[in-house]
Order: C-alpha cells, then structure tokens, then sequence
C-alpha cells in the first residue's frame, strides 16, 4: 500500500515533515502545503524555506502549487524543477474564502472553461509531472461528472481526489460514488483521500477499491503519527515512541521560533496527538491554556504518565475534542 502525507497548511510545515520522517517509517510522499505564486514571480522567504530540497531531506517531497494563472503556475512549476522536484501538484480543492473568492483551489471548479484552457496551457509548459489534488464540485455533487470529464482528459501523473465539495468543507461524508465513477474511466493512476483515520479505514477502502494507486492521510496521520507505519507492518506506536517524537518536535521550533511562537505550534500539534490517548479531553484544556514553557511541559507530563493509551489508532472529531 502506498501512503502519501496530505498538505496540511499551518501544521505539516518542514520542521514538522522532517521531525515525522526521523521518528517514523511507512510515507512514501510528504506533500508541502501551497506555495501561491503571484505577479511578482519570487517565493516569499517562507515558500522558499517550505521549498528548500535541503530543508526537506530524508524523504521524498512534493511542492504544492495554488493558482489560477498559467503564467505563474508554469513559473512556479519552473523554478521548482531547478530544485530537483520531479512532481507539483495543483491545488483545485483548497475550501477557503479567502482562497475560492479569488477563484483559486475549489473555486476553480466554477468555471470549468477556464479551468481547461488553465490546465492545457500548464500541461502544454510545464517541464515537470503534474498531479492534481481535488474535491468534486463546488456547491453540488452533481457537478462531478463534467469536472471530471475535464480532469481525466490531461497526462496528470496522478489524480488525487477528495470527494466531498467545497460547500461541504470537511463535513458530512466523502462520497466514495464519485470516487468510484472516476476509477471507473480513468486512465490516470488515482489516489483517494478524506476521511481515513484508522488501519481499518484504509484497508476497507483498498478492498474495496482495489484499482487506487495510493491513499493519502492527513488528519488521521496527524492524530496517529504510526498510522502510516502501522499499516505496513511496522512497530506499533508506545508512550516512549510518541514523547520521543513530541519531545523532537517542540525542541526544534524552540530552536526555529520564540517561545510563544514554539508553543502556538504545540497547541496545534498537540489537538491531534492528543487522539493517541483515552478521553483526553480534561488534559487537552490543560495544554491550550498553558502560557509558558513550564506550565506546557507540566501538562504534557501529566497527559503521559495519567493517561491511557488507545489500542489501534483512532481520531476524535473536532467537535468531540472541540478544536
Ligand atoms: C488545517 C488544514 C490545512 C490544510 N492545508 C491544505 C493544503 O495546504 N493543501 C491541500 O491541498 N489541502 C490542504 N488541506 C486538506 C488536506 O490535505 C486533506 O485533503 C483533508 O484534510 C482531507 O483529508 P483527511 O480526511 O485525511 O484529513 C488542509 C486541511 C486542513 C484540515
């Protein structure tokens, strides 16, 4: 089974890929969230640091592309390859309003003749593979099947599809039909994505549909970071495994980023991690409220040693752990 990092912007940044990619085994692809070119055609230092073939050694990464501009995708997509990448990927599913208003990530799916004439003038100038990342409509689900006519017409190197729309966010259920309509007709190698959050999950889903290339896991990933490794027959993950990694990763952004900076990236980091345990609620509060540096570390002791466990990987939803 091939496994893949979903992008996930604010969170899986290079100190989190890198200090993931040490501790655990089972990711074959770790994708970098957007980069979003403009006029300009430079990379923010950020972009160009989430970039960095240097930043990102020790497992394979693949650059994400947000645009809408031929110009500055195929620029991007330019100045990606001299850095040795060999794939991008473009972002047709981003849900933001910030995002879609400018008609960029799912707002692309609105306008299916600009989308085309988009994505023959990146396939026609674009010296690297391209995949695609996207969602199956807009607002309705019945608009899949004309977006999909499109999509499936390009040599993208694979197709990654999350199969909810960009009305429904992260809510409701993927639906796994218009995942099976695109198998069904493509020549492309397809990846499915959303809403796998357990080894049984995933294995359902391969069995289910036995043509998909690859799976893509994010928030199961970020709450479980064995799910990966577990699902290929690696070590299970422990107590000792899982500090290990939080110890490595919050000592890295304190060496990257002042100390509040280090604990704002805890906070989130650890509104997944907090998962790997029983009832974490009480625990979590603790971590959020922490302000400094002792008051964290204390929390995290007391989430450690006080709490158990959870058997096999599973995910509490935001509204259960009320992020
Ligand atoms: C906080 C957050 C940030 C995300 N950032 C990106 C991004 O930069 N690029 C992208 O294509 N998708 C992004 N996504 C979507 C994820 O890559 C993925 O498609 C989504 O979480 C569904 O997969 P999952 O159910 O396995 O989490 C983001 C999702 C979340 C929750």
């Amino acid at each position: 089974m091939t496994i893949y990092f979903a992008p996930l912007e604010g969170v899986t940044d290079v100190i989190y890929r890198r200090t993931h990619a040490s501790c655990f085994s089972g990711v074959d692809k770790y994708f970098i969230p957007f980069v979003s070119p403009t006029h300009h055609l430079v990379f923010t230092p950020k972009e160009k640091r989430a970039v960095s073939p240097a930043e990102n050694t020790g497992f394979n990464a693949v650059p994400q592309i947000l645009s809408k501009n031929a110009e500055q995708f195929i620029w991007a997509a330019k100045e990606l390859h001299a850095l040795g990448y060999q794939e991008v990927n473009l972002n047709l599913g981003c849900p933001s309003g910030t995002v879609t208003s400018k008609g960029k990530g799912s707002g692309m799916l609105r306008d299916l003749d600009t989308l085309r004439s988009f994505l023959d003038e990146i396939f026609m100038h674009t010296p690297v593979n391209i995949s695609l990342k996207t969602r199956i409509g807009f607002s309705d689900i019945a608009e899949w099947s004309q977006i999909w006519d499109i999509l499936s017409q390009y040599p993208a190197s694979e197709v990654i599809i999350h199969p909810r729309t960009r009305q429904q966010f992260y809510k409701g259920s993927p639906f796994h039909d218009a995942y099976a309509h695109a198998l069904q007709t493509s020549s492309q190698p397809l990846v499915y994505n959303g809403d796998l959050f357990t080894i049984d999950d995933c294995r359902a889903l391969t069995e289910r549909y036995p043509q998909t290339s690859a799976l893509m896991l994010g928030r199961g990933l970020l709450s479980y970071p064995t799910l990966a490794q577990e699902l290929k027959g690696g070590a299970k993950l422990t107590r000792e495994t899982l500090r290990d990694f939080h110890d490595r990763l919050y000592n890295a952004y304190l060496q990257n980023d002042p100390k509040n900076v280090a604990l704002i990236r805890m906070r989130v980091v650890m509104n997944h991690l907090a998962c790997c345990f029983t009832e974490p609620g009480k625990a979590l509060k603790t971590i959020r409220k922490a302000q400094n540096d002792n008051a964290y570390l204390q929390a995290i002791q007391q989430l450690f040693e006080e709490y158990d466990m959870c058997e096999t990987p599973r995910y509490y939803g935001p509204d259960e752990l009320n992020f």
